[in-house]
């Protein structure tokens, strides 16, 4: 059947909206709230074999790698197991060693990128466990890998990935949750999670219904600007490359997520009184070193614009704010990249781009 736009002007704008549902599409089935457990049948009969792993490898490209990034964290803590996260064309270029004990996890909207393949086919190889987090069932991915999870969230048309972002980090995190799940000690922190899936999908919504303030602040405060800085860190830094891979290639505007902690290594000596900076800054353990961040930008006049947490008191009402609801730290970058979606989204229409095919880009990189 066609995929129609129906009431949105575009399919990116009608994918951004539609990811209240297609989160909960990723979870249909797999995500008990009752009993707060989580099963990804597929990945069933390959738990023993993922836990006595060496090492977790996640290869991607594009926005699938950023939702890599997005997760090692939660990985790292529920699995203690180390994690590596790799662009799938740095990866083949290093010819990095991988071995029997790697579980190698691939991911992928469409399933068909060429440098994601390749990367599969090589760990495939070298005897490594490949598993697949793909959006397109029958994809060449889903395929050839030896088990997987497909994130079901619809069809995705616009050529900039929205809500296939937002399901990919979801599925990652129940994966994360479920090979936990023979720890006793990690019990309440993966109910803690669950109980926060539980709650995205209206956060979500909440987020959605800021736009109209959004589509201003894109006009007033960006949109005659050449250039845009995304910074955060810890988990927000995800958010940052997300945010910024999507203000490049839907509005053509120079953008670039910075890990706030390298603020003083470089980035700092491009602030000044022009340069618009987006603080993520919703509270979590780094806050404090967040606002720090902010402090120097401030100190040299820059142009802050921060996403905060609603009831955030500490930021001044002077300051131009984006504030979101609150969740645990590991699922709060699937709010805070909304706005960074809307944002893109209104100054590409601003631009005059056609949103849905952004020049010189395709929807699935099938050559290398
Ligand atoms: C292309 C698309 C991006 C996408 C990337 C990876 O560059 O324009 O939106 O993130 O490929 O695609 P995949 O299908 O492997 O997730």
């Amino acid at each position: 059947a066609e995929i129609m736009k129906g009431q949105y002007d575009h399919f990116m704008q009608k994918e951004i909206y539609e990811q209240p549902e297609s989160v909960v599409n990723t979870m249909r089935g797999r995500v008990n709230f009752d009993t707060r457990q989580v099963l990804l049948g597929g990945l069933k009969a390959y738990l023993p074999v993922i836990r006595r792993g060496r090492r977790l490898l996640f290869v991607a490209c594009g926005t699938s790698y950023h939702s890599c990034i997005a997760v090692r964290g939660v990985f790292e803590e529920l699995t203690d197991i180390p994690v590596a996260v790799e662009l799938a064309s740095d990866f083949l270029d290093r010819r990095t060693p991988v071995f029997r004990d790697d579980v190698a996890i691939f991911v992928s909207q469409s399933g068909e990128t060429a440098d994601t393949i390749l990367a599969m086919r090589y760990c495939l190889e070298r005897g490594a466990l490949c598993l697949g987090v793909v959006n397109t069932v029958g994809s060449t991915l889903s395929r050839e890998t030896h088990a997987g999870i497909h994130i079901n969230a619809g069809p995705e048309i616009g050529v900039a990935s929205t809500k296939a972002y937002t399901s990919q980090y979801v599925a990652l995190v129940m994966m994360a949750v479920q090979l936990s799940d023979d720890s006793i000690i990690k019990t309440a922190r993966r109910q803690q999670i669950i109980d926060g899936l539980h709650d995205i999908p209206a956060q979500i919504r909440k987020v959605l219904a800021m736009d109209k303030a959004l589509q201003e602040m894109a006009k007033t405060m960006l949109a005659k600007e050449k250039s845009l800085l995304i910074m955060g860190r810890g988990y927000q830094y995800a958010t940052c490359l997300e945010g910024a891979l999507k203000i490049k290639e839907v509005s053509y505007m120079h953008s670039e997520g910075i890990l706030a902690g390298e603020l003083k290594h470089g980035p700092l000596a491009l602030v000044d009184e022009h340069l618009p900076v987006i603080f993520i800054m919703t509270r979590d353990s780094l806050y404090p070193k967040v606002q720090s961040a902010l402090a120097q930008v401030t100190a040299r006049k820059g142009r802050p614009i921060i996403i905060c947490n609603e009831d955030d008191e500490t930021v001044s009402d002077a300051a131009k704010c984006i504030r979101v609801p609150q969740t645990v730290d590991c699922l709060q970058g699937l709010i805070n990249v909304i706005p960074l979606q809307l944002l893109s989204y209104h100054l590409a229409i601003m631009n005059g781009v056609d949103v849905d095919f952004p020049r010189n880009l395709a929807k699935s990189v099938t050559t290398e």
